[in-house]
């Protein structure tokens, strides 16, 4: 099985984190555990991006030197993803002593290719996105993602020859159809390289005008310009280019990133690799954005919803569900209280949660809380059977395709069925008719299927799904720290076959795994 390495975003330090940050790392972690779970070897990093003007504004803004709101907002990061049940394998800072290296290392090596290059540029810049904009970009002189005017900045700078990547990079995009998903994202990738011939990238800062970044190794009176130095810390949370880890991982990485920053990832990083001779990543992975009031929800425009707030008022589990079930990966999707309220007791409470606390309560009842004896299946058991080979199955193919949403809606098919098969087979009658075989094969068949649907969720909802597997008698997945390799391939079985789930087994006598949230009126 191949290796999988998954990479969010290196956050930027000059906000407190919020639910979009949340979004990217849960989803980072539901992938890293399903890949796990597939069979591979799997682990996903994130950190914090700490240079560049960005973050020394805020310092200003804040009233504290840049070094202690680096330290104290990385801090609220790092402490933010255990809170969230999400297990990254490294915390990257970008302001590290090893990643500073990393990315000197890298800068010397294309400089000594003849990739870097010293001239004058004069340029419109956005501080909010740290880049250049060219005046077609940008709307009446207005930055389209900040909405505040660019600045016109004319200095003598360090320039990454990009252009001459354009060709190949175009070729690479065209004949690997997956390399950029969801599609629309990888249409906008090919505009941006098909239109003209592409600028070089200016790589450097003055340091008389920014001093906070990582110098140059050829030239002590500039600094790194962020992005260039941010990408790196992919590679950095790998030890390096030169490591065994690099060689091991690094052919098999994805990116999780917004539309935000496709730019940046789609084509700076990918001729950045190309520069340094090193392997292109596998996929980028590209979401839309959560909306809050109908605007992008962002520090700047100040309609952020904290993710702890509302994971510790309506409970982890549901938040995770909600985040994966509700954004069709890629669109953009609305956040609100009642869109989350009105989801979490239609799946959660209605429908999952009615399903082990009605089976569990009758398997106490007539089988002494045991999992019982299947019989012979009847054709009612050889169609539950195979519509859950067939939703577990179609689960497992939207979810290794980054499809959250239709997934789950496949699983959803499973779950509902349950629910109708039980009033079908109407344990209760046989219990009062005495056909005890017929009732061990329906109650058999249920608390099976329902053992595996706990499976599956367990990227999505890793302590729902521990408490259903162990009201189910069966041992949780657990985890060392960010190590999955206890839990690694117990997946494409469960789509091919039954009968895992042992009779005598003990069950719980009771559920009650989602309670319904009533709303106030
Ligand atoms: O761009 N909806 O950092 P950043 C969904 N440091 N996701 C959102 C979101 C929203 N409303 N808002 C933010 C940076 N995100 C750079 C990255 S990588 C080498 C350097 C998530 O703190 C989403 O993943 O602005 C987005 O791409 C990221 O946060 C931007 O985080």
């Amino acid at each position: 099985m191949t290796p999988y390495y998954l990479t969010t975003p290196i956050y930027y330090v000059n906000a407190k984190p919020h639910l979009g940050h949340a979004y990217t790392t849960i989803v980072a972690d539901a992938m890293t555990r399903f890949a796990a779970l597939m069979g591979r070897e799997a682990m996903f990093i994130t950190g914090t991006d700490e240079h560049g003007d960005k973050i020394v504004k805020a310092a200003e803004q804040a009233g504290c030197p840049v070094q202690e709101l680096t330290d104290r907002v990385s801090g609220e990061f790092r402490a933010l993803w255990p809170e969230l049940q999400t297990r990254p394998a490294r915390f990257v800072r970008t302001t590290s002593e090893e990643h500073k290296a990393v990315v000197r290392a890298f800068l010397q090596k294309i400089h000594d290719a003849g990739d870097i290059y010293f001239g004058g540029y004069g340029g419109y810049y956005c501080y909010g996105c740290e880049r250049f904009y060219t005046e077609k970009e940008l709307e009446n002189g207005v930055c389209p993602q900040h909405l505040t005017p660019a600045e016109y900045i004319s200095e003598k700078n360090y320039f990454f020859r990009m252009s001459a990547y354009q060709e190949r990079l175009k070729k690479h995009i065209r004949d690997n159809p997956d390399f950029i998903r969801p599609a629309r994202y990888r249409a906008e990738a090919l505009a941006l390289l098909e239109g003209e011939v592409l600028d070089d990238l200016c790589i450097s800062r003055p340091k008389a005008r920014l001093s906070w970044g990582i110098e140059l190794p050829f030239d002590s009176a500039y600094v790194c310009y962020v992005w260039f130095d941010a990408l790196l810390a992919y590679v950095t949370a790998l030890g390096g280019p030169e490591s065994a880890a690099f060689d091991k991982f690094w052919p098999h990485a994805e990116h999780l990133v917004a539309k935000d920053i496709l730019k940046p990832h789609a084509v700076f990083w990918p001729t950045m690799l190309m520069a340094a001779g090193l392997p292109l990543y596998r996929h980028l992975n590209v979401h839309g954005y959560w909306l809050s009031r109908a605007a992008k929800m962002s520090k700047s425009i100040g309609n952020v919803v904290s993710p702890l707030d509302t994971a510790l008022l309506y409970g982890l589990d549901g938040f995770r569900y909600f985040l994966l079930r509700e954004m069709q990966f890629g669109s953009d999707a609305d956040f609100s209280e009642e869109a989350l309220i009105a989801r979490f007791n239609a799946d959660l409470a209605n429908d999952l949660g009615n399903l082990f606390s009605r089976v569990l309560v009758m398997a106490e009842k007539f089988c002494a809380g045991r999992v019982p004896v299947p019989g012979p299946d009847a054709d009612r058991e050889r169609e539950i059977k195979a519509l859950a080979l067939d939703s577990l199955a179609n689960f497992q193919n939207f979810f290794g395709q980054a499809q959250f949403s239709l997934a789950l809606e496949r699983l959803w098919d499973l779950v509902r069925a349950l629910n109708k098969y039980v009033d079908k087979a109407a344990p209760w009658a046989l219990a009062r008719t005495g056909d005890g075989e017929t009732l061990g094969t329906v109650l058999y068949t249920l608390l099976e299927c329902m053992r595996k649907t706990a499976l599956h969720l367990w990227p999505v909802m890793p302590d729902a799904s521990a408490r259903m597997l162990s009201q189910l008698g069966c041992a949780c997945p657990t985890l060392e720290g960010a190590d999955f390799s206890g839990i690694r391939g117990l997946l494409p079985a469960e789509a091919e076959n039954f009968g895992t789930l042992e009779a005598g087994t003990g069950l719980a006598g009771t559920s009650n795994l989602f309670p319904r949230i009533d709303v106030k009126t």
